[in-house]
């Protein structure tokens, strides 16, 4: 059941410019899954609407939600959240979403390959390391994380539960180029090199979900995609947040579903991208 709630701040850290690491002290993280969001109040009156920001990290049993979000410019939301310290109380609302269904993967597919790009690295995270669970060593998991330059983040954590490959839009590490790019210098390789996939579950800019969507259909692979798009009351009551399906919504009666109740994760062969 997804409640509003007062979660304590454990922690705060800046990881890099713009880029914060908050954990926080709620027992809605017993119910939290990978792919799942929460909303985030701010104190703000003028801004009425929480910010929804994905789960990075749980810890069922502590009872704690690990975010890892990025300031969008100043005066906005995000930044509020920024200056939140230890030991503050911030309304939240969740747990949003559906999440992925990491039991169905690891008994239908053999080879996971997480896409993670920019502010849509941190859910994958959790993810990495739901699949690594869920697998118990029966596959290699693999992510590849997309990222604008050499200032990486959350990289480390990725390779405790997985294989990671470095994407970077101006070639300082890893190959140049995006994640699609990973995969497709690892067509010519061979053996360690070659990076073997029979799902996609990816995060990032629009942009790249689409090519990442168009990459998984000419390949014949499956792709799921967490959308990351433009949100509003974040519980189903406004229809701020439609995407395009070939389906029918039961709800609204076109081909519509709400990121925010549907998704965020959707298999990619039901979104007109
Ligand atoms: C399911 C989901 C998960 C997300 N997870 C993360 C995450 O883990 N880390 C992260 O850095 N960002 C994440 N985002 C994006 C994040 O929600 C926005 O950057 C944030 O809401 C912007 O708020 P603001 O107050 O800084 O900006 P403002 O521009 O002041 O926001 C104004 C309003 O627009 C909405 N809004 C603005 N930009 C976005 C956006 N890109 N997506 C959704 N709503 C937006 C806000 O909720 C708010 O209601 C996620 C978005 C969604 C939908
Ligand atoms: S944000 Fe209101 S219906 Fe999804």
């Amino acid at each position: 059941m997804k409640r509003k709630t007062k979660a304590k701040v454990i922690l705060q850290k800046k990881l890099q410019e713009g880029i914060y690491d908050l954990r926080l002290g709620t027992d809605l993280a017993r119910d939290a899954h990978a792919g799942q969001f929460i909303g985030i109040y701010t104190s703000d009156r003028s801004k009425l609407l929480p910010r929804p920001i994905s789960i990075c990290e749980y810890d069922r049993d502590e009872g704690m939600l690990r975010l890892v979000y990025r300031v969008t410019g100043p005066g906005t939301g995000t930044e509020e959240i920024s200056h939140l310290t230890p030991g503050d109380e911030v309304y939240i609302i969740g747990i949003l979403g559906n999440g992925y269904d990491t039991r169905m993967i690891a008994d239908n597919f053999s080879h996971p390959v997480i896409m993670g790009g920019g502010i849509g690295i941190p859910p994958m995270l959790g993810l990495a390391k739901e699949l690594d669970e869920a697998y118990q060593g029966r596959a290699q998991i693999t992510s590849i994380l997309g990222y604008r330059d050499s200032d990486l983040f959350l990289d480390k954590f990725f390779r405790d539960v997985s294989k990671v490959y470095i994407a970077t839009e101006d070639g300082s590490v890893g190959t140049k180029g995006n994640v699609l790019d990973v995969m497709r210098d690892s067509a010519s390789a061979q053996g360690e090199g070659r990076i073997e996939c029979d799902v996609i579950l990816a995060c990032g800019p629009m942009p790249m979900l689409r090519a990442i969507a168009a990459y998984a259909r000419e390949k014949g692979i499956k792709a799921y995609v967490s959308l990351e798009e433009r949100m509003a009351c974040g519980i189903g009551a406004c229809l701020g947040c439609i995407t395009r399906t070939h389906d029918i919504d039961s709800h609204t009666h076109v081909h519509n579903a709400r990121i925010c109740t549907d998704g965020p994760v959707f298999d990619a062969d039901d979104l007109v991208l």
